[in-house]
């Protein structure tokens, strides 16, 4: 049996997917249920239609792109990742790993292979927290880890819900029947830029990922004194925007009090009101991620960032409150799949190691309800999220038969 990733049609297909974005190329920008990310839909279920795998959507979007196994009453196995991209990314991060994915049930077609489980293509909903705040939506919903509640709860920025937005983007349904029951699939496999540097300094193909890192976000209010730039005297100030500054540098001095290079925290959204040059700022919003592989040594981070809250607000009068977003546990990969992926690389000569994921990926969600693995791919420098991120046609070509020969394992036991 030769299994053989198309190159050409992957390149091909990654540029015409990265066509539907709300930023001018190369930069790509997709928001989940925009007009770019159903049109990338519309065009990635065409593709999976003319590979004759069967669609079905669920209330959330979830997209599940079915090629019949010959025992259809075992659990399928699956990959798969998403489609949609925060602002000013690149074209490579998630889709990857769904036309990577559709490639390589493609090339395991063409090559005779007959599954003995059916082998699932998922796209899941919002991998990327742009519109709604929160990471992994979908597959979040599809492992039970987020209340059905959270459609009328989560909302974007011009206030419409999630139920809102989903419906209107043709998703409809009971938001609580999108969570599969453990057990629903045998196996998932995640096909992934890395997104840190170290195959492309290595000059290794294949990163076999044995952990995800933990991430948690939240977001911080500060509340101050607002009144006229000119007017208002300096010991008389209580500007909501220097103690959200003074915070953001705790939050970053606390990550790297660990001494860990491990350890990362990010202050990536930073709001003030009333945001006019002549006026003191009376609020401040941040939003702040922070993750490590080490959960404790994470939430140890997360207790000084809120102690580090506590002492701006007595110094500078001013109140801070301080909202979770989530607190994710890191996720391990099954060790069979490890092994499996491990297998493969070797087996095609490929220059391999494994790694842990620094970036959190819908697998993460997976691995709550299926044994999960990830093959990771380098991309130049390690750049991604942003417009020049790059993975070659040939390296995301090595990725993809990786996974198709990882797939072809695990859907013949
Ligand atoms: C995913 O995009 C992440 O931020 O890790
Ligand atoms: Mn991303
Ligand atoms: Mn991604």
């Amino acid at each position: 049996m030769s299994v053989t990733a198309d190159i050409q049609r992957l390149r091909t297909e990654l540029g015409k997917l990265a066509s539907f974005s709300e930023s001018p190329a190369p930069a790509v920008t997709r928001v989940v249920f925009g007009d770019m990310d159903l049109r990338a839909r519309d065009y990635l279920k065409t593709l999976f239609a003319e590979a004759s795998l069967l669609v079905r959507e669920d209330p959330v979007g979830n997209t599940f792109a079915r090629w019949l196994g010959r025992s259809q009453s075992l659990p399928p196995v699956a990959t798969g990742s998403h489609c949609d991209a925060i602002p000013n990314a690149g074209r490579f991060d998630g889709t990857v790993g769904v036309i990577g994915g559709l490639e390589a049930i493609r090339a395991l077609q063409r090559s005779g292979f007959e599954p003995k489980r059916s082998i699932d293509l998922v796209l899941f909903t919002s991998e990327e927290p742009t519109r709604f705040g929160i990471g992994c939506l979908g597959s979040r919903l599809l492992a039970g880890a987020l209340d059905a509640s959270a459609g009328d709860t989560l909302t974007c920025v011009e206030g419409r819900t999630l139920n809102e937005l989903r419906l209107s983007a043709g998703f409809s349904g009971r938001l609580g029947d999108v969570q599969l029951s453990p057990g629903a699939y045998e196996a998932f496999v995640e096909l992934h830029i890395e997104q840190g540097p170290l195959l492309d300094l290595g000059r290794l193909d294949i990163g076999v990922v044995t952990a995800i890192a933990a991430p948690a976000s939240f977001r911080i209010i500060v509340d101050g004194e607002g009144g006229h730039a000119g007017a208002v005297l300096m010991p008389d100030r209580h500007d909501a925007f220097l103690a959200a500054a003074e915070i953001a540098l705790a939050i970053e001095a606390a990550a790297r009090a660990t001494g860990s290079p491990d350890t990362v925290a990010t202050t990536g959204m930073c709001e003030v009101f009333p945001g006019a040059i002549n006026s003191v700022p009376s609020r401040a919003r941040l939003d702040v991620d922070v993750r490590d592989v080490d959960l404790g040594r994470r939430d140890a981070v997360l207790a000084a960032i809120t102690a580090a809250c506590d002492g701006v607000e007595g110094r500078r009068g001013v109140t801070v409150r301080l909202e979770p977003i989530n607190a994710d546990p890191p996720a391990w990969c099954a060790e069979p799949i490890v092994n499996t992926i491990a297998a493969a690389s070797e087996a095609r000569g490929l220059r391999h190691r494994t790694m842990i994921s620094r970036a959190y990926h819908d697998s993460l969600f997976m691995s709550r309800i299926a044994a999960t693995g990830m093959i990771f791919i380098p991309c130049r420098e390690g750049i991604s999220h942003r417009p020049d991120e790059y993975a070659s046609p040939e390296a995301i070509g090595r990725g993809t038969e990786v996974l198709a020969d990882t797939l072809a394992a695990l859907a013949s036991s």
